[in-house]
């Protein structure tokens, strides 16, 4: 299957610096000055790069060629621009597996506890609608999907995740969505299922001072960290600039 669908959707394909970029940025560089233009990366906004995008291509591709048993899951879809790369992946390589999606699509709840002592999410931050996830859908030119659960984590997992797993994204940024979510994903998860997670960020393997908060959202390593001491598996990270993850696979 080609991956070319990701260059295409996110516009990567514009990110050599235009004719008029490339004047501007000769002035800069005639000046000294440390810094260039370069075309946005993004056609719709964007929660990840190109790179991000690759890593779950790669990830959930082998799940969908390979056959391993079960569905795939997102939990944390926003407007779903890594939906539609799910979607896409099902579509072309086994569409005989759905896809659960899962949001609140009012953004991050409340922060309590270790959430509200990092204070880095605050009630709200990344809100957007039911609206908008299903018109990414539209804009990609994929049917309306037709498992999206509409709630906090807290109230629909486990009750609406499929029996087994072949691939989970989970992409909750707090601790306590990742710490609600994780153990029920773990028991469901075939032999050999995949679970990418977002902004799983570990200063020990690529240290980003300058990068802001947000893109390292640490009670996502805090909470999964606390889920694997002891157990088989290993998280890895996969480096994506400011936007890397992580992932395990299940044993
Ligand atoms: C980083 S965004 C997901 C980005 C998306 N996976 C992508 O790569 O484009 C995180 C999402 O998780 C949702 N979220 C976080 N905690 C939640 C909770 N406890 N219940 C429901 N939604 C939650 C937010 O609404 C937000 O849309």
């Amino acid at each position: 299957m080609d991956n070319a669908f990701i260059a295409k959707w996110f516009s990567w394909d514009h990110r050599m610096p235009l004719k008029w970029h490339r004047a501007i940025n000769r002035f800069l560089r005639y000046s000294r000055v440390g810094a260039q233009l370069n075309p946005a990366s993004f056609r719709w906004g964007g929660m990840a790069n190109i790179e991000a995008r690759m890593n779950l291509f790669h990830l959930a591709s082998q799940c969908a060629e390979f056959k391993v048993p079960g569905d795939f899951v997102e939990i944390g879809c926003n407007v779903g621009e890594s939906s539609v790369c799910l979607q896409h992946i099902v579509n072309t390589l086994a569409p005989e597996k759905n896809i659960h999606f899962f949001d609140s699509f009012e953004g991050v709840p409340e922060t309590t506890g270790k959430d509200a002592e990092l204070h880095v999410y605050g009630k709200g931050d990344m809100s957007t609608s039911l609206f908008a996830f299903y018109d990414t859908f539209r804009r990609a030119g994929l049917a309306q999907p037709e498992h999206v659960h509409q709630g906090w984590f807290e109230e629909t997992i486990p009750q609406y995740l499929p029996e087994k797993i072949s691939f989970a994204l989970l992409d909750g940024d707090l601790y306590s969505s990742t710490n609600h979510v994780l153990p029920h994903l773990y028991d469901r998860m075939s032999p050999g299922a995949v679970c990418m997670l977002g902004v799983y960020y570990d200063d020990t393997v690529l240290s980003r001072p300058h990068t802001i908060p947000q893109y390292k959202s640490p009670g996502v390593k805090m909470a999964t960290d606390e889920f694997f001491a002891g157990k088989a598996e290993k998280v890895s990270v996969l480096y994506a600039g400011e936007y890397s993850n992580g992932y395990f696979r299940k044993r």
